[in-house]
């Protein structure tokens, strides 16, 4: 039976939601203020693009949703700790996220900072800790070496010092590749290995072809957000409108015209379907989310 993506979406949305809950201290356990800025930043919004992709790809390979909540969980942190350092006056200065005022704007600076510091360390604890997840010890080590290369100066952190780098400078297409690969790609990158690693008997080809899918729509998914930086509004966003021309920023659009910005996404799900062509229809999510990553109105 093909599967209904809007509903199984929903419901691991929804599963995400309750997991990452559980896992982020409550809001009355000092320091509350802290507390309270984490769970902020973390609970009730955003797509959970990444939570889905571990889902995703361990569902692909028999794993079941019990032993993918923490691997789920763990890069939805990172992602979380990156969007409000990102927001911060002294990187792109963002009033609006996910619906709502930014952390630092609904707390303060140092709160914002220290919350997404915390976000970061939690996401490790869930790997090293979580019962739930079925993985042994050396297969949790993997997924700890996946994340943190991917959150780091080699990966996502790496991606945001580009960007800063060349706000008001023209980047070639290499160049604006490379930032978009580093700042975004890196982080969908690992949700994909985070989920494939929680496979005891993890094929060598299939895991290839997971990364080759995962590095297609990860590059998809910046350029789709440098095109809704453009072509969407700032209600259905949840995020301010227009920010990356106001603030100088090399795009996709700005390069390569808005035409060919979409041509290339569309090829790059092309190219991230044919990755997994030998997968079953217990791939179809990921088919699914590849889809949804060009064509998403937020
Ligand atoms: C926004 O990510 C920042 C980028 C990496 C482009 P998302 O578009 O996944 O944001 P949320 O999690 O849905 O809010
Ligand atoms: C952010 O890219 C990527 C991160 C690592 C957070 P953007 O700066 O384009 O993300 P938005 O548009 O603010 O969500
Ligand atoms: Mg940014
Ligand atoms: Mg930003
Ligand atoms: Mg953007």
């Amino acid at each position: 039976m093909p599967v209904d993506f809007k509903a199984w979406r929903a419901a691991s949305q929804t599963r995400a939601e309750n997991a990452l809950n559980q896992w982020l201290p409550a809001a009355h356990i000092l320091p509350a203020r802290l507390h309270n800025a984490m769970r902020y930043a973390v609970l009730g919004g955003g797509k959970r693009v990444r939570p889905l992709l571990v889902y995703a790809a361990g569902s692909a390979l028999g794993v079941e949703m019990a032993a993918l909540d923490g691997p789920a969980c763990a890069v939805e942190l990172i992602h979380a700790y990156s969007l409000v350092h990102d927001d911060l006056p002294a990187m792109d200065d963002d009033d609006l996220r996910r619906g709502k005022p930014t952390c630092h704007k609904a707390f303060d600076d140092a709160t914002a900072i220290l919350a997404g510091d915390a976000l970061q360390t939690l996401a490790f604890y869930i790997l090293a800790h979580d019962p739930a997840m079925r993985a042994g010890a050396s297969a949790r080590l993997q997924m700890v070496e996946a994340l943190a290369l991917a959150s780091g100066s080699r990966g996502m952190v790496g991606g945001q010092a580009i960007d800063l780098a060349a706000v008001g400078r023209t980047l070639n297409l290499p160049e604006l590749e490379d930032m978009h690969i580093h700042k975004t790609g890196a982080l969908i990158r690992a949700s994909v290995a985070l989920g494939a690693l929680s496979n005891q008997q993890l094929d060598h080809d299939i895991f290839h072809r997971l990364d080759h899918y995962s590095r297609c729509i990860g590059l998809a998914f910046q350029i789709r957000d440098d095109i809704l930086d453009i072509e969407s509004d700032t209600v259905t966003l949840g995020k301010t409108q227009g920010a990356d021309i106001a603030r100088n920023k090399p795009t996709y659009p700005s390069l390569l015209g808005m035409a060919e910005a979409k041509q290339r996404a569309r090829n790059l799900y092309q190219e991230a379907l044919e990755c997994l062509a030998p997968l079953d229809a217990r791939a179809d999510p990921l088919r699914e989310i590849a889809a949804y990553i060009v064509q998403r109105i937020n």
